[in-house]
């Protein structure tokens, strides 16, 4: 099943649970705008290149739109329309004043340059600043893209609009970001599992932590883990995983990651196979990369 059959199904059985009225269910699962775009670039090489851009505004009814952007080979618009979907209950059950969003591009940013990716932003941003903006629709950063990303929609969107910092969440903190928004989302993960241990009369200092992805979200949550004493004893990311069971020095990989942008050649633990991490040996698995990684599969490993 793909990302929006089960969003879909997962809204259906929701609707049915609050007795929704059929009707009201239809209009709330098709999306109220949704945009494709060509983004070409040329490329350092002199060469040229073409991507596909998607912004997938899903309802508006409570707020402004609200959605991270992705940069990701696998992005494509059944799961961008499933992500905006998803955005728009997250705002809705947390009583946000917000409807939901998501965009991204189908593209590898580990295989273009600084300037290419300013390019390819800067490109997409040209395609769709007159259909987002502070009461419109409010872009932030997801997978593969970051604070330089956003400062990038913000200078692109104020050529248009004149300076428009609130434009995007997550920009840096010099062009009004807000403080701690970096580690705001791998903090919420830790706020969470928390919550989850306590119910088991658990806590983080005697508990042991898998991690899928080692960016924003899965660096932060690790490192935070590591702060309160729990044992981070697995992390992978795109380039491979790394294991060890007494516990991983979670600052000292961080250095090694930013030093060498891989997990690989880490000294403080032993190289294993990504594809292992999900079923690794551990309390707590966090998945902080892909989407629907969680199947069947897993799910049985983790019940014996
Ligand atoms: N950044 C945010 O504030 C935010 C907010 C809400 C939700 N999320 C979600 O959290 C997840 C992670 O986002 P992020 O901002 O940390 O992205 P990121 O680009 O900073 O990091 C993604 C990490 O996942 C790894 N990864 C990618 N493909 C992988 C694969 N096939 N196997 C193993 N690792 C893989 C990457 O190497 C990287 O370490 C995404 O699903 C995103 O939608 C992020």
């Amino acid at each position: 099943m793909n990302a929006l059959a089960a969003t879909n199904r997962n809204f259906r059985l929701a609707a049915r649970l609050l007795g929704l009225d059929s009707k009201l269910e239809k209009s709330l699962l098709i999306p109220f705008r949704e945009i494709k775009v060509e983004c070409t670039i040329p490329k350092d090489d002199g060469s040229l290149a073409s991507y596909v851009g998607f912004r997938v505004q899903h309802d508006n009814a409570r707020g402004p739109m609200k959605g991270g952007i992705r940069y990701h080979p696998e992005v494509d618009p059944d799961e961008v329309n499933a992500l905006a979907q998803l955005m728009t209950w997250k705002t809705a059950v947390a009583d946000l004043p917000y409807g939901g969003a998501k965009g991204g591009i189908g593209c590898n940013p580990r295989d273009l340059s600084i300037s290419e990716l300013e390019r390819l932003t800067r490109v997409f941003t040209q395609k769709i600043h007159d259909l987002i903006g502070i009461h419109r629709d409010v872009p932030a950063p997801d997978m593969g893209t970051n604070a330089q990303t956003m400062a990038w929609i913000l200078d692109e969107y104020s050529k248009f609009h004149g300076h428009s910092p609130a434009v995007v969440t997550g920009k840096p903190i010099d062009l009004g970001g807000s403080l701690g928004r970096e580690a705001a989302t791998g903090l919420g993960v830790v706020f969470a599992t928390e919550a989850l241990l306590a119910e088991y009369g658990k806590s983080i200092t005697d508990t042991k932590f898998a991690l899928q992805g080692f960016g924003n979200v899965g660096s932060w949550a690790a490192k935070i883990i590591h702060e309160k004493g729990g044992k981070v004893v697995a992390v992978s990311d795109i380039t491979g995983a790394v294991k060890n069971p007494n516990g991983i020095d979670i600052p000292a990989l961080l250095k090694h990651t930013e030093i060498t942008g891989t997990l690989k050649d880490f000294q403080g633990a032993n190289f294993m196979d990504p594809n292992d991490l999900l079923v690794h040996e551990c309390d707590v698995l966090i998945p902080c990369a892909l989407g629907g990684v969680l199947n069947k599969y897993v799910v049985c490993f983790a019940a014996k």
